[in-house]
């Protein structure tokens, strides 16, 4: 490594970085601190972007600046406000309406709560290249779920590691003592080899200060991470669920504590191993009600669940391990703490191909969660929240239409964002092919089968009614299929899409299609 030594007189040092060259590794000291530390692929020649490292705390001093490839020392700039590309948020690829990060990649949502009036999202972040790696907390608010403003990166890697997933929640009542008014607390994990629990918090929800203490739950087992944790209010205390490996099987450990420092091993639940793996990482656990009863829901990072029941200690499943989720681009939602509609939000990370850009990866839209009728007891329901529809541009209806076989109609052509709603009837006997862009459905009545290229699900309850809505934005397709039982999102990359109907193999009776574009939600986008 060889180092030199700079004076900071602007804000933001730039460093120069380019897709597929080798990743150096970097070093930022002032007198004998390590600030920064990540890895990086530094270019020579062209440069693509510049990742941008905030050294607002060093200004008017001087920094090391480490590195295993000299030429960045000649190659770094300067600038005193944040640099920013002049198409952000217009970019070709920029989901129009799910939140993306302003540059490099993103993973799961963390941190996730509501605290003195903003929605904040915290998210695995790479800051310095469109793969994972260099893991940071990155941060956003909303007041309404919808409309997000990215702030700066709220946890940087430190002695205890990358900074991995975990949670956010409103320390009301200062159980940890840490801040007079009551604190935003946050729970992650510090992965170095063996990680660790830890904690940190902020009274404006924007600084934020690591528990000197840290690490409040040492390793359990190598590997264990994800903290999330929920208020037991009838008992005075926090509860974590947290992944810890248990051999070759998944397990959750419940813990308790009274101040978010100290935690006690309560009890805990075990998954499956191998291809029946289930538990795996990223827990949440909450309660829903069902006919005036609460049932507990215990999910891991892919979407399966248990309900079972929780008497403030154990979890005891009730079922078999559930789906409502399906595909494979949904993983490592998490719900909102303090969410204060008296509702359940989860939004997931839409894991996808990259785009080429200067980000990679989405968020879900925001998602009620909610138990109803499936075929062999309640189920988990997922649909937007209601925020969601003020995005919504004029309607456009079709009141029922009546395909022959082989008849097709062309719903729209070049939709980048759009809300499509199909009611399909009672009489149907036909298939229903439904193309969106390069991604064709298909429904099956008789056997109740909803198809896309070889998955298939089969759509719960009895009715032969069935209600189909798609939330297409330029990188991802969301499907909700009866009443939300069903929850198929794909992660793709196309821009702009047709829509079309089909009836094949018989006749198709749709009772009713609306079709809305959809704003964006970014700031300063063209409409
Ligand atoms: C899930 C996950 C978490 C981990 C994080 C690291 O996608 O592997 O278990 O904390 O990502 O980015």
């Amino acid at each position: 490594m060889k180092s030199v030594l700079l004076s900071v007189r602007h804000r933001w040092l730039l460093v120069p970085s380019s897709r597929g060259v080798t990743r150096h590794r970097v070093q930022i000291y002032e007198g004998g601190k390590l600030l920064h530390d990540f890895v990086s692929p530094l270019a020579s020649a062209e440069v693509e972007w510049w990742a941008p490292i905030d050294l607002v705390s060093s200004l008017g001093r001087q920094i090391t600046l480490t590195s295993e490839d000299e030429t960045l020392f000649d190659l770094v700039r300067w600038t005193q406000e944040r640099p920013s590309p002049c198409d952000l948020y217009r970019e070709p690829l920029r989901p129009l309406f799910h939140f993306s990060c302003r540059q490099g990649w993103l993973n799961d949502p963390n941190g996730l709560v509501w605290y003195r009036g903003e929605y904040h999202l915290f998210y695995q972040h790479n800051p310095y290249f469109t793969d994972w790696g260099n893991m940071h907390w990155g941060h956003a608010v909303s007041r309404d779920l919808v409309h997000w403003t990215e702030l700066d990166i709220a946890l940087f890697p430190d002695e205890h590691g990358a900074m991995f997933s975990g949670c956010a929640v409103w320390d009301k009542e200062n159980t940890s003592g840490l801040d007079p008014d009551g604190s935003m607390a946050l729970l992650y994990t510090g992965a170095k080899e063996d990680s660790v629990q830890c904690l940190a918090h902020s009274s404006d929800g924007r600084e934020f200060i690591k528990y000197s203490g840290n690490p409040v739950i040492p390793t359990i087992e190598r590997g264990n991470r994800d903290p999330k944790v929920f208020r037991d209010d009838a008992r005075d205390r926090w509860l974590m669920a947290l992944y810890v490996p248990d051999g070759a099987r998944h397990a959750i450990h419940l813990l308790s504590s009274r101040d978010l420092k100290r935690w006690t091993p309560l009890s805990r639940v075990l998954g499956g191993e191998g291809k029946d793996a289930f538990l795996f990482e990223c827990p949440d656990m909450f309660p829903l009600r069902w006919q005036d009863e609460e049932r507990w829901i215990l999910i891991g990072a892919d979407g399966q669940y248990l309900i079972g029941s929780f008497d403030g200690t154990t979890f005891v499943p009730g079922t078999e391990p559930l789906r409502s989720i399906f595909g494979t681009s949904y993983y490592a939602g998490q719900t909102f703490d303090s969410e204060p509609r008296d509702r359940r939000v989860l939004i997931g990370w839409l894991r996808g191909p990259a785009n080429g850009g200067t980000f990679s990866q989405c968020m879900s839209l925001p998602l009620e969660v909610s138990l109803a009728e499936g075929d062999d007891g309640p189920r988990i329901a997922l649909n937007p929240v209601s925020e969601v529809e003020t995005l919504r541009k004029p309607e456009q209806t079709w009141p029922g239409v009546s395909l022959e076989e082989g008849q097709r109609e062309v719903l729209a052509e070049a939709m980048d964002g759009f809300a499509l709603s199909i009611v399909i009837s009672e009489e149907n006997d036909g298939h229903l092919a439904l193309q969106v862009g390069e991604i064709g459905l298909l429904y099956d009545p008789a056997s109740r089968q909803l198809s896309c290229g070889e998955t298939s699900v089969r759509i719960p309850g009895k009715a032969a009614a069935l209600d189909i809505r798609i939330y297409g934005d330029r990188t991802t397709l969301e499907i909700f299929a009866a009443g939300g039982l069903i929850y198929w999102p794909i992660a793709d990359a196309a821009t702009s899409r047709s829509l079309s109907v089909e009836a094949r193999r018989g006749r198709v009776d749709l009772a009713m299609i609306s079709l809305s574009r959809m704003k964006s939600s970014w700031p300063g986008a063209l409409d």
